[in-house]
């Protein structure tokens, strides 16, 4: 099975957690919204909060939405206010997964996400959806990941 992982990383979780996936085998593209959050904490905090709340699909720099050679897609983004980060809402959007295996990489603080895979579970039904705990912090949270 050809693999694919996209995603999204704003503080480098999302990285370690690419390191992982490709020693196991994926191909990885990591998207970059045009405007990326701001760099204050609190900046992040409302700008990127309010884009999950909304929804908002992040406008992306250059992103290669052909998936068409690979059998599985592996979506990786990181947990804004209970919800999927705006930059992976685009790719969501612009993707068609229905006839792929997919599997989401969550990585947050609490190390939970529980709105947000109910939330993937009712969208995509068959989808596996792996939660991490600040995997840059925590090494072993990585062992979760059996792609
Ligand atoms: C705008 C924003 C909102 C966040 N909201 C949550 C949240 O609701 N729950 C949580 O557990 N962590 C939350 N976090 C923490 C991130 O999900 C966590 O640090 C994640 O590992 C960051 O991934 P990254 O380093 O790849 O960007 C939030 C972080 C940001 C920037």
């Amino acid at each position: 099975m050809s693999k694919l992982f996209v995603y999204y990383t704003n503080s480098g979780n999302g990285e370690v957690v690419s390191k992982r996936v490709r020693e196991l085998g994926a191909d990885l593209r990591r998207v970059q919204p045009k405007k990326d959050l701001p760099k204050s904490f609190l900046g992040k905090m409302l700008s990127g909060g309010f884009q999950a709340s909304v929804k908002y699909k992040a406008k992306l720099d250059n992103f290669d939405f052909d998936i068409s050679q690979y059998d599985e897609i592996i979506i990786g983004s990181p947990i804004w206010n209970g919800r999927i980060s705006s930059p992976i809402n685009s790719v969501l959007g612009a993707l068609d997964l229905t006839e792929k295996k997919v599997t989401f990489i969550l990585y947050s603080a609490s190390g939970k996400a529980d709105k947000s895979v109910q939330r993937i579970s009712k969208e995509y039904p068959s989808a596996r959806v792996i939660v991490l705990k600040e995997p840059k912090k925590y090494g072993d949270e990585l062992e979760k990941i059996d792609i």
